[in-house]
């Protein structure tokens, strides 16, 4: 779906300090989170904003993206990512408009998809931006269900757990801009029964009956393990798309049939932890029912993207998959929607609008 704009002509328009700030805010992180980050983790900052070099481009920022694996890159380990560095520009996934470019390739007015998030204007390099085709879908979809929440949700169907025709399929964090997908995509690639949990009566009410699920619980009323127990009794668990880890992790084993895979994308009830969280007391039933517990990374499985959005994007055209946007007004409130998604404020995807 990318919108390549093949015109050469050298673009003076819009230069920097025609009309411009002189300044933009942006987020730093300022102190390493213990357990639930705070406010105090946080500071907007007020700094220059430099005209673009040549071979740059100037963006507008629009929408910003905050996402759980954000919580990881706070902590000074060694992960799949690097961390974030203390009082440095935060980064994140956004998308917005370019206001001045001097680069032959991205003319200003074309709507940009790039990491140089968590601020209101980036300058960066023409070759870190991708034009998006803002005919085919609205520019904050890229940052979910068309972008990489969604591709998240196909990867851990198709080439994780290896989805099958007939399928009974779990889901939890169901109401989340990944599962929400998830649910949905299971069952036009064949699933024949689809449950989620998710953390409110509305959530739970928007998944059976705007989003098609079978069957849905709220994990705060009352234990995961016996609430998935009632719903599977007669027909256990083939698939379990794991976004929350923990007591959903370790109810889904209890809950799987023989053969069943798990797609373990996340663990977003154990990010703010301070020790190492327990593991499934459960695990030898992986043993007696032969199970494959497989976790993965959406970035790896890049060449997949092609193949979403042919699939995908039609569906989500159509409106035979739909999709939900949770958007905070303001970047003086981003630290307040990250924050948001430890405690369920969003349903679908959170966003920042700048
Ligand atoms: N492996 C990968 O490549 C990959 C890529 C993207 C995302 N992920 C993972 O996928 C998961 C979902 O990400 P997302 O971007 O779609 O976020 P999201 O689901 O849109 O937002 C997070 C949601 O998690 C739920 N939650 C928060 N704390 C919880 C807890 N203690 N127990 C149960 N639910 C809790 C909240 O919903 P409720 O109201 O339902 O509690 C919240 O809305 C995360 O674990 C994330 O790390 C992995």
């Amino acid at each position: 779906m990318p919108d390549t704009h093949p015109d050469t002509t050298p673009h003076t328009a819009a230069g920097p300090s025609e009309g411009l700030p002189a300044t933009t805010r942006l987020w730093h992180l300022v102190s390493r989170p213990q357990g639930t980050p705070t406010a105090d983790d946080f500071a907007l900052v007020e700094a220059p904003l430099a005209p673009p070099a040549e071979g740059e481009v100037l963006v507008a920022n629009t929408h910003l993206s905050v996402d759980p694996y954000m919580r990881g890159r706070m902590n000074d380990t060694k992960s799949y990512v690097p961390p974030f560095a203390l009082c440095e520009p935060l980064e994140g996934g956004t998308v917005g408009v370019v206001v001045a470019s001097r680069a032959s390739d991205v003319i200003v007015g074309s709507t940009v998809q790039h990491m140089a998030g968590w601020r209101e204007h980036a300058v960066l390099p023409a070759a870190q931006v991708r034009v998006l085709d803002t005919d085919a879908a609205p520019a904050p979809a890229y940052l979910g269900a068309l972008g990489m929440p969604g591709l998240t949700a196909y990867v851990g169907l198709t080439a994780i757990a290896g989805l099958t025709e007939g399928d009974t399929v779990f889901v939890s964090g169901a109401a989340g801009a990944v599962g929400s997908l998830a649910g949905q995509l299971a069952r036009k690639l064949g699933a024949a029964r689809v449950i989620g949990s998710a953390g409110s009566p509305e959530k739970v009410a928007w998944l059976v009956d705007e989003l098609g699920y079978d069957a849905a619980f709220d994990y705060h009323d009352g234990p995961v393990a016996q609430q998935l127990r009632d719903l599977t009794r007669e027909d256990p668990v083939d698939v379990y798309f794991d976004n929350v880890g923990g007591d959903h992790l370790e109810a889904a084993i209890g809950a799987m049939a023989d053969h069943g895979r798990l797609a373990l994308c996340g663990a977003i009830s154990t990010y703010d932890a301070t020790e190492a969280a327990p593991g499934p007391r459960n695990l030898m039933l992986a043993v007696a029912r032969r199970l494959t517990l497989r976790g993965f990374i959406v970035s790896d499985h890049g060449h997949l993207a092609g193949e979403f959005h042919r699939t995908v994007g039609p569906w989500l055209t159509s409106g035979e998959v739909r999709y939900r946007e949770t958007v905070v007004e303001g970047i003086d409130r981003m630290v307040e929607a990250f924050l948001g998604l430890g405690t369920g404020a969003n349903t679908g995807k959170m966003l920042v609008a700048v």
